[in-house]
């Protein structure tokens, strides 16, 4: 006799289906009804992931520092945009503790919850380090690494307090941070940038620890050399991106788009089962480029 029901009890292991069994299903929105918060998308990686998310369903919170014009620019766009989500747009030094909290609060008001963090503000003060002044190793330290911690302690706060909501996504809440190639690739002339991109493994991997139980992810987007106005002096010459393109076994410059993928994914139920883990994009930048030829 020839079984031709479907094997699976809840106890059963489950079966690898045939392809043929595997329904296919609908191209969906994969961030409807949740909430993300983008900080420092006035500009950037920012623009894009904000973009993208507001396109796979989100409402968005596009936080600005100083670049109001481009952050209500990319909230009308959103939100008049009836296939994404809504969007508002926000100001707010995320460096500065009650700032951050008027901006979740802000949120929560609009919004009624926050379900994805994205703690992508982040800046460059280089100098040599026998040069380097205090004020330019605070401000970094200050915007890419503590600013990272405040804006996933107040999503953790608000994760908690709104509780489960299986039915629009399988983990309380999702932290995307920001970190870059260089939390692995030391960066001379940039001790600062090094230093804060270094210390968000450890910050991203502990909140994963901590709060994995509860169900919260915590991740980290490692992008390479992205085109954005923070390296342009790496790409704007055909002589500055030939040296680049060198640092690059993919031989091309990343756009912001590359993150804005991986951002999304890492928002949605798709990645469910990844947390506490550093997502490199940039090309292979960090497989030792110098080492196809040398060694
Ligand atoms: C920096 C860029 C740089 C890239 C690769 C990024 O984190 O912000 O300026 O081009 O790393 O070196």
């Amino acid at each position: 006799m020839r079984f031709e029901g479907n094997l699976q009890t809840s106890s059963a292991p489950r079966i690898i289906k045939k392809p043929t069994q595997i329904k296919m299903q609908k191209p969906n929105k994969r961030l409807s009804n949740q909430t993300a918060i983008v900080t420092g998308a006035s500009s950037g990686i920012g623009i894009s992931i904000a973009h993208g998310l507001g396109r796979d369903g989100a409402n968005v919170v596009v936080n600005y520092f100083s670049n109001a014009e481009s952050a209500e620019e990319l909230a009308h766009l959103i939100s008049v945009d009836k296939t994404c989500g809504d969007a508002i747009a926000i100001k707010c030094d995320v460096s500065k503790e009650n700032q951050v909290i008027e901006m979740y609060k802000q949120t929560i008001n609009h919004f009624g919850t926050v379900d994805i963090c994205v703690a992508n503000s982040g800046l460059q003060k280089d100098a040599p380090m026998h040069e380097m002044t205090l004020a330019q190793w605070q401000l970094v330290i200050d915007v890419n690494l503590t600013g990272q911690f405040l804006c996933a302690r107040e999503a953790i706060k608000e994760f908690m307090r709104r509780g489960p909501r299986p039915e629009v996504s399988k983990a309380l809440g999702k932290i995307i941070h920001m970190s870059s190639v260089h939390e692995v690739i030391p960066w001379a002339g940039h001790a600062n940038y090094a230093a804060s991109k270094g210390a968000i493994v450890m910050l991203m991997k502990t909140i994963a620890q901590e709060y994995g139980p509860i169900k919260i992810r915590a991740n980290s987007i490692a992008p390479g050399a992205i085109q954005t106005p923070i390296n342009r002096s790496a790409w704007e010459t055909p002589e500055a991106l030939n040296d680049l393109n060198k640092l690059i076994p993919y031989k091309r410059i990343g756009q912001p788009e590359d993150i804005a993928a991986a951002a999304v994914w890492l928002a949605s139920d798709e990645s469910d089962y990844v947390s506490g883990t550093t997502l490199f994009v940039d090309g292979a930048m960090t497989c030792y480029p110098g080492f196809a030829t040398g060694g």
